[in-house]
């Protein structure tokens, strides 16, 4: 497939039924796609007639052997220890305390992507007893819960996506924690009632409109991540003419990216 009719031919093998696509570059570095169908439910001369219409070449069918799919997600899926709480999906034992139980459903945020791992690390290294915690784009509230277990007072999680809210408080319910959850952005936040710990993990274009408002709700600790290493330049840029100043920075590679996590302190508070 040469990447303009891409995206098309996605969308065709889509309205044919297609259970789902793969993009893998061939030999020659052309974009290869596969998609999958159940056995028997579309003709091969309609899928040869809809990569024709794309501008695509048609390879042909193979059966995929039968396997138990939701088992072999599930054991791709284990216990983690990260900066010393243990995350874990239900069906795994426990592993240690201190740990929370998250299982991945449709909020983000179970551990699996660095963004998450990085932003806990840095979390739980500045936390201290009796915090108040704001996580920004809680998602599955994995950020927010791990501060509630290692003694944060209180933590609450935001998020503009209801479903994200929604799973999160369902995720503290089933740990037992007293997450205060909000449907909505950061500007919904009075900062006369501020956090000694913000920590968002969010894209750098979405946490853009919503660093100065972070600026004005942290005490202590601004923890952000969710930002490429490439696009260190316009994170520097975002509370240059503040008084926050990076102290701490991690980075993690996944799958060909790397990404970044850093804290900032308020100069006053330094001294
Ligand atoms: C990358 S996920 C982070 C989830 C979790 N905190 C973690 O670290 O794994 C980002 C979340 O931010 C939410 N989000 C994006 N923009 C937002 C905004 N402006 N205000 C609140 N939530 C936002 C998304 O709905 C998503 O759930």
């Amino acid at each position: 497939v040469l990447a303009p009719a891409l995206e098309l031919l996605v969308a065709e093998l889509d309205s044919l039924g297609s259970l789902g696509m793969e993009e893998r570059a061939d030999a020659t570095g052309a974009v290869l796609l596969l998609a999958y169908f159940p056995a028997g439910s579309v003709d091969a001369g309609v899928l040869t007639a809809a990569a024709a219409r794309c501008g695509a070449r048609w390879l042909g069918c193979e059966p995929v052997p039968p396997a138990d799919w939701d088992r072999s997600w599930r054991e791709g899926l284990g216990a983690r220890c990260i900066g010393g709480l243990w995350i874990r999906p239900s069906w795994c034992a426990s592993q240690g305390l201190p740990e929370l139980v998250l299982d991945p459903r449709q909020a983000f945020g179970t551990g699996e992507h660095a963004t998450t791992r990085l932003a806990l690390r840095l979390l739980l290294e500045q936390l201290r007893p009796g915090d108040r915690v704001l996580d920004v784009g809680t998602g599955s509230a994995i950020l927010a819960l791990a501060a509630l277990r290692r003694g944060a007072v209180p933590a609450v999680g935001v998020d503009c996506d209801p479903l994200a809210a929604r799973e999160a408080a369902e995720n503290a319910r089933l740990n037992a924690l007293p997450l205060q959850v909000v449907c909505g952005t950061p500007d919904a936040l009075d900062p006369a009632h501020g956090f000694e710990v913000v920590v968002a993990n969010l894209l750098l274009a979405q946490l853009e409109p919503h660093a100065a408002q972070l600026g004005r709700l942290a005490r202590r600790a601004l923890i952000l991540s969710g930002s490429l290493e490439a696009q260190r330049p316009r994170l520097d840029a975002l509370y240059a003419a503040t008084p926050w100043r990076p102290v701490r920075e991690l980075t993690e590679e996944q799958s060909g990216d790397r990404w970044l996590a850093r804290v900032l302190h308020a100069r006053s508070r330094q001294s």
